[in-house]
């Protein structure tokens, strides 16, 4: 558990925890369009949700007719979902608080790719999988091919990437087959999802930029460079009636 209270990540999602998803349901989107790609649920099938956050993918999961239990490392977003799925906890998804076998689906949506130690969650999660188990995840991917972002940002964390200090430029590299392979998963597939959203207006999308995971490269900018990205981002978009947020992740599906 130690490692958790010095997760960068983890700091950074107690942070947000309670505007996470609510600018745009962006990662309810996600969750809603990975669930719905899985095969149906067996009866009284238990699935436990890593990296839970507000729910995006738990509570689709729960609709869909799964017993669905989750963990996430940050206390304030389990505080958060506790409101609505009861059966969450704080756990690092590495040191996951369930015996073996216990699981016939683990879910993973956008984390996988955030841990420190990737490889020891995917080997935890293959732990309380029941033997030939389902593991689901997502990771951004990329769009499809001639589809625009819709919302010019990327430009600007191109350029402004350089401003942040040494400890934060350096993202670890993340092969989610060699991952797999690495574990024992098997039978892996691929699958393309995508999402485009409508924003009001260009100042919501610098809302929505403060409510999740990005918002750890605006808060290590400073305040001079981040009032620069901010104007310029919004200025970028005026010429326009609304914003369109366009944004793909794989979905990874693999057995234990
Ligand atoms: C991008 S959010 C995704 C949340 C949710 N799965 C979704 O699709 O909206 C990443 C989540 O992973 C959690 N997380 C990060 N590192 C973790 C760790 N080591 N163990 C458990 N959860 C972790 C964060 O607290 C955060 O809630």
């Amino acid at each position: 558990m130690i490692r958790l209270m010095t997760d960068a990540w983890i700091e950074v999602f107690d942070r947000v925890a309670e505007s996470y998803d609510t600018v745009v349901p962006f990662f309810s989107s996600f969750g809603r369009l990975m669930i719905a790609a899985l095969p149906p649920p067996a009866e009284g099938a238990r699935l436990l949700d890593v990296g839970a956050g507000a729910g995006a993918v738990a509570l689709a999961a729960r609709q869909h007719g799964y017993e669905v239990s989750a963990v996430d490392g940050s206390t304030a977003m389990v505080a958060r979902l506790a409101a609505t799925l009861p059966a969450v906890q704080v756990a690092d998804a590495a040191a996951l608080p369930f015996d073996d076998a216990t699981f016939d689906v683990v879910t993973a949506g956008f984390v996988v790719h955030l841990l420190t130690d990737s490889h020891a969650a995917l080997r935890e999660i293959k732990r309380v999988l029941t033997p030939g188990g389902l593991l689901a995840f997502t990771v951004p991917g990329p769009l499809s091919e001639g589809s625009e972002p819709g919302d010019r940002s990327q430009e600007l964390f191109n350029e402004f990437f350089r401003h942040l200090p040494a400890e934060n430029t350096v993202v670890p590299p993340f092969d989610a087959d060699a991952a797999l392979a690495g574990v024992g998963f098997r039978d892996v597939t691929r699958r393309h999802l995508e999402v485009e959203l409508e924003l009001e207006d260009p100042e919501a999308l610098w809302r929505w930029y403060a409510t999740h995971g990005a918002r750890r490269f605006f808060d290590a900018l400073d305040e001079q460079r981040r009032k620069e990205f901010h104007d310029r981002l919004v200025a970028g978009l005026a010429d326009r009636p609304g914003v369109v947020l366009r944004r793909a992740a794989w979905l990874f599906t693999a057995r234990a």
